[in-house]
């Protein structure tokens, strides 16, 4: 089984600052990517910025600045958010780039190549700010004026020359591959929206643009831009230094093992990419994951409805790893989720400052004060002290596989459960009560629990990274030393040196604040 794994974001547009769908897309692929290194795969995590398109031309334009420069600037605003929102990706691709610019004409090269590509003329719907063609049953009036029905956006009536890929001739051999493949697209649910789509039959696709310079010039033909989903889309691939297929990062991480991306954009992942791919004889990614809206107080983030909740105002309030918990444990992933301050207050409150992180400095200051500060050993644990620790790693194998089909809420419910358990476990057990009497008593007790707490952080440290390092750093496990495999082990633990100073992890939210 290969052990190399790659997984990407979308590349976001920087035609304005980042938002929390933004963050959401990255927050979640960071933490499969956490996970996966966890189980000790060479994780190739890809994030950047899609640079061309006239929607970008125009932004900058509005700006009084040349595209570049403009999109240098918001670029830069993207990759900040990538320190901000604590991800950990080992590469950010601009389409802006040389790299990225080889790789799209070598994919053009190959469309043309194979027959896949030629020239009539088009003339259509077209959104500028979705940057995609609408059919005729796919606008409707509004006021006068024409809109998408799926998006909302103005649409404008556009004619111009045109190239073409022949995506109708790759209808059946699409199908064929959701088929063969179905755990190709997820939620399985948006894959019956999209195997429903193709078979309706597949329209061949406009690929080059002429009405705008901000873009990849089709060789041979300057006068076309490439379009922007081709060229978008292209990146996965351009940061794996494509054409050249003999490189090491290309033969280790291609096909990616999965696209994490919003539902807008699925058809682009899960219908054109494929197709692209095909016809230029490249193997097709493993898996698309369409996630849902995050809505603010149920209705779509919009400035008109003075409803956005802002990513980096929130983590500058309360806290990094308190968002990146807030979004994945309220949103069911797959499907939209409203979220709101008042609920990531009580989230931050119930389930970190009260459960782990209570649990944490309960543990910690009990040994600090009446065990030297070091954490007791002990072999002869009872049936209740098994059951705790047998409960987790028994359940591992199920973990493991909740987060090989995305089903993090799952993962996180069953993980938050053992701790809810551990806290319990810690009250019921008193080790406080038998600290006289029994000292073997309370050594086995605190083992447990220190051992259990070691556990719990390392499967939250995908999740809330900086608040497990801290915990795990207190009792004298590096970071870079964890992985699923320590779950098992029991003899990890350190009994010589003292437990680091007790930090407080999480603070409670004042009803005020
Ligand atoms: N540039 C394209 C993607 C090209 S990938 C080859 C794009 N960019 S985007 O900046 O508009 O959006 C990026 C991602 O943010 C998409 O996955 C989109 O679904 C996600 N979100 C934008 N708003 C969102 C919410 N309110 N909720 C969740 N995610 C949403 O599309």
């Amino acid at each position: 089984m290969s052990k190399n794994f790659y997984i990407t974001t979308p590349i976001y547009y920087p035609s304005g600052k980042p938002h929390m769908g933004h963050a959401y897309s990255s927050i979640v692929a960071d933490i499969f990517a956490r996970f996966k290194r966890l189980q000790n795969y060479n994780v190739l995590f890809l994030t950047g910025t899609d640079e061309h398109g006239q929607k970008i031309q125009k932004e900058a334009k509005k700006n009084n600045k040349d595209p570049k420069i403009f999109c240098d600037e918001i670029s830069e605003t993207f990759r900040s958010l990538t320190k901000i929102l604590n991800l950990s990706n080992d590469d950010f691709i601009r389409t802006t780039e040389k790299r990225h610019h080889q790789s799209v004409i070598e994919i053009w090269n190959r469309l043309v190549d194979s027959g896949d590509i030629y020239l009539d003329k088009y003339s259509g719907w077209y959104s500028v700010s979705d940057e995609a063609f609408y059919d005729e049953d796919e606008v409707e009036d509004n006021s006068g004026k024409k809109i998408s029905i799926s998006s909302g956006s103005p649409v404008e009536w556009v004619e111009e020359e045109s190239y073409f890929f022949k995506l109708s001739a790759w209808t059946v051999k699409l199908l064929e591959f959701y088929k063969k493949n179905p755990n190709f697209i997820l939620p399985t649910s948006r894959k019956n929206e999209v195997v429903k789509f193709v078979e309706k039959g597949l329209k061949d696709l406009s690929i080059s643009r002429t009405f705008f310079t901000w873009g990849i010039p089709v060789p041979k033909n300057k006068k076309h831009l490439i379009y922007f989903w081709l060229d978008a889309l292209t990146n996965y691939i351009s940061a794996l230094n494509f054409p050249e297929v003999e490189n090491k990062k290309y033969k280790d991480f291609w096909p990616a093992d999965i696209h994490i991306i919003g539902k807008d954009i699925l058809r682009f992942h899960a219908v054109f990419w494929p197709a692209f791919l095909l016809a230029a004889k490249l193997p097709l990614p493993k898996r698309v994951f369409g996630h849902g809206w995050i809505l603010s107080d149920d209705k779509k983030m919009s400035k008109s409805l003075g409803n956005i909740l802002d990513p980096i105002e929130i983590i500058e309030k309360y806290g990094i790893d308190q968002l990146r918990y807030y979004l994945v444990k309220e949103v069911s992933l797959g499907n939209d989720g409203s979220i709101s301050l008042d609920n990531l207050k009580n989230c931050i409150n119930n389930d970190l400052a009260n459960n782990y992180g209570n649990l944490c400095q309960r543990v910690f200051s009990f040994i600090k004060k009446n065990c030297n500060n070091r954490i007791p050993f002990s072999s002869k644990l009872n049936d209740s002290d098994k059951k705790l620790l047998n409960d987790l790693k028994n359940s591992l194998p199920n973990l493991i596989s909740l987060m090989n089909t995305q089903e993090l809420n799952e993962y996180i419910k069953t993980v938050v459960g053992f701790s809810f358990d551990a806290n319990k476990y810690f009250n019921d057990s008193e080790p406080w009560a038998v600290k006289k009497n029994d000292p073997e008593r309370m050594n086995a007790i605190l083992f447990t629990i220190v051992e259990q707490i070691k556990n719990i952080s390392i499967l939250l440290n995908p999740i809330i990274t900086n608040a497990t390092n801290k915990v795990l750093s207190m009792i004298n496990i590096t970071t870079e030393n964890i992985s699923i495999d320590k779950i098992k082990d029991n003899n990890i633990l350190n009994n010589k040196k003292e437990i680091g100073n007790i930090e407080i992890l999480f603070t409670k939210i004042e009803d005020d604040n």
